[in-house]
């Protein structure tokens, strides 16, 4: 009997859970649910005699990977696999994929649910601003940036997107506006919206330089990870610019020290982007329907390793 774990400290909604156990289930399959952990020990523990995974943001290090004697596959139910120790599957032959596009739309919504309240001033009655006729700038146009410029164009933002990956015709057809450089999209941009993994060449490269760039009244968006963010200059622009505005699902490890600052930031309480009953639909039935055309014809379509 195939055993599959769904470790998510941060449950999917009860309609996407049992969507994902009754899929399982018809394929013969057992389905064992990790919900709510705090200690990363009863992962590893839970992991040691599965044949798959699914996780969200959950971490599967290499103590997970290397001591579940009969993992194949692990899938990460949503876009970002930051989060999975590439290597420690790699070197055991374990599958690793995501399910790229299933939760971006619920990510996509959020970024303006932010963006309004802070433009109103969290919302405490005094004047705020609109986001009509603002500029929004794309830091990657993947699926998350391509729902963010429909929505925008709704809103009556003029959208600018930096992707070097897509190619300018694929952008423009869009109705979106290409620029070359990720330094040009800061410059023109009252608003820039990121969405770029967590990697060696992203990690901290959200820096002093680039929203120095921006227009007046900046405000930065980050529903992408907090590890792209250079900490040390969010810090020195907060204090330098009394018009740099964040609002992010995910807090920086130095929010304590951004307090004096408190009416220009907004932090969900957990990263919440990808929070909805549809998102963990569509992520969760993706990541158990993956699991079975892996294990029963070998389909390793959104291998990410
Ligand atoms: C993702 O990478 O898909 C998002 O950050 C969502 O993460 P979550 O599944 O932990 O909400």
């Amino acid at each position: 009997m195939v055993k599959v774990l769904i470790a998510t400290d941060k449950p999917f909604a009860k309609v996407a859970a049992d969507q994902i156990r009754s899929i399982l289930s018809n394929a013969g399959y057992t389905a064992i649910f990790l919900e709510k952990y705090t200690d990363q020990q009863d992962f590893v523990n839970a992991a040691a005699d599965v044949d798959a995974i699914i996780i969200r943001s959950d971490k599967a290090d290499r103590a997970v990977i290397s001591q579940a004697k009969n993992l194949k596959i692990v899938v990460r139910a949503g876009a970002g696999y930051d989060n999975v120790d590439l290597a420690a599957a790699t070197e055991k032959g374990v599958v690793v994929m995501n399910t790229p596009g299933q939760n971006s739309n619920a990510v996509a919504e959020l970024v303006f649910g932010m963006m309004v309240y802070q433009a109103r001033n969290h919302f405490n009655g005094s004047s705020g601003t609109e986001l009509k006729d603002k500029t929004i700038g794309l830091h990657a146009y993947g699926n998350v940036g391509r729902h963010v410029a429909r929505i925008a164009k709704g809103f009556g933002m003029t959208v600018y997107a930096y992707d070097p990956f897509v190619s300018k015709e694929q952008i423009e057809q869009d109705g979106v506006i290409a620029v070359d450089s990720v330094e040009a999209l800061y410059r023109q941009c009252q608003y820039v919206s990121l969405h770029i993994p967590a990697n060696e060449k992203t990690k901290k490269s959200i820096n002093y330089a680039l929203l120095s760039a921006m227009p007046p009244q900046a405000t930065l968006i980050n529903t992408a990870r907090k590890e792209v963010i250079c900490e040390d200059d969010l810090k020195r622009i907060f204090a330098d610019r009394k018009d740099f505005c964040y609002v992010s699902d995910v807090a920086p490890d130095c929010l304590a020290e951004l307090k004096e600052f408190e009416n220009r930031y907004y932090m969900t309480p957990k990263k919440l982007g990808a929070q909805t009953e549809e998102a963990n639909i569509n992520a969760g039935i993706a990541a158990a329907q993956q699991i079975i055309a892996f294990i029963e014809r070998n389909d390793t379509t959104y291998k990410v390793n």
